[in-house]
């Protein structure tokens, strides 16, 4: 199909994760966004030092989180544990301050997998792989439910951007609606961060992510 994008992913497959794991290695902009979420999650105030990442993959982003913050312990939720054994190569010295959960976030019961009450969830390019705006508001509204008061989500996922004539996966949608899901699922004011990679007229999958914030 031309005009298109979206992505075909087989999560439990290993020759699949392997080789999408090696293709997708950060890139500078992909470290400018875990930078963006290293900084929020390492400033004052948050009710402890947990993090939850929805959506652990390949673990580039718990690599480059637990590298440069010595003081949080990092819990990755994911279904597959064949990106369970990648991470746990990526992340390797780190591992001992990870905790692996196995859950999947279609279903609604997932918050009762993890091992104790985070005070920040952050996840990338995960979301969008859940199919639709319904699923991912199902998440935002469990983050909520689950997040202590001061503690805070952060999604960085593929959109779709305005002004666009191409047709995208029902899972990567516009940031304003984003924005209104989040409120809907009770967080007061979410809001932008940052865009990365924008490109409108002839967008490939890995193009056109921004990052989302939202406050308990
Ligand atoms: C692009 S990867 C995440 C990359 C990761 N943030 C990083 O920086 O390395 C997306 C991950 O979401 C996971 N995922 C997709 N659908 C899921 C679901 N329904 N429940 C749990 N995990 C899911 C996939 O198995 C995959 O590991």
């Amino acid at each position: 199909m031309t005009n298109f994008v979206g992505a075909q992913h087989e999560f439990h497959d290993a020759a699949f994760v392997q080789g999408w794991a090696d293709r997708f290695v950060p890139t500078a902009p992909r470290l400018a966004l875990f930078d963006l979420i290293l900084e929020h999650i390492g400033k004052p105030g948050l009710p402890n030092a947990h993090v939850l990442e929805l959506g652990l993959g390949p673990g580039y982003m718990a690599r480059h989180i637990l590298e440069r913050n010595a003081g949080i312990g990092y819990e990755g939720l994911d279904f597959s544990e064949v990106f369970f054994e990648v991470a746990t190569k990526t992340i390797g010295a780190s591992m001992p301050r990870v905790t692996l959960t196995k859950a999947d976030l279609m279903d609604q019961n997932w918050p009762e997998k993890i091992s104790r009450q985070p005070a920040a969830i952050i996840s990338t390019w995960a979301l969008h792989d859940l199919g639709s705006q319904q699923a991912v508001a199902d998440v935002y509204a469990r983050c909520y439910e689950t997040l202590p008061m001061g503690g805070v989500l952060i999604n960085g996922d593929f959109i779709k951007p305005n002004g666009t004539t191409w047709t995208y996966e029902p899972g990567r949608f516009e940031i304003d609606r984003h924005l209104e899901l989040l409120r809907q699922a009770g967080f007061v004011e979410p809001m932008l961060l940052a865009s990365y990679e924008l490109n409108t007229e002839t967008p490939t999958a890995a193009q056109n992510y921004a990052c989302l914030m939202a406050v308990r």
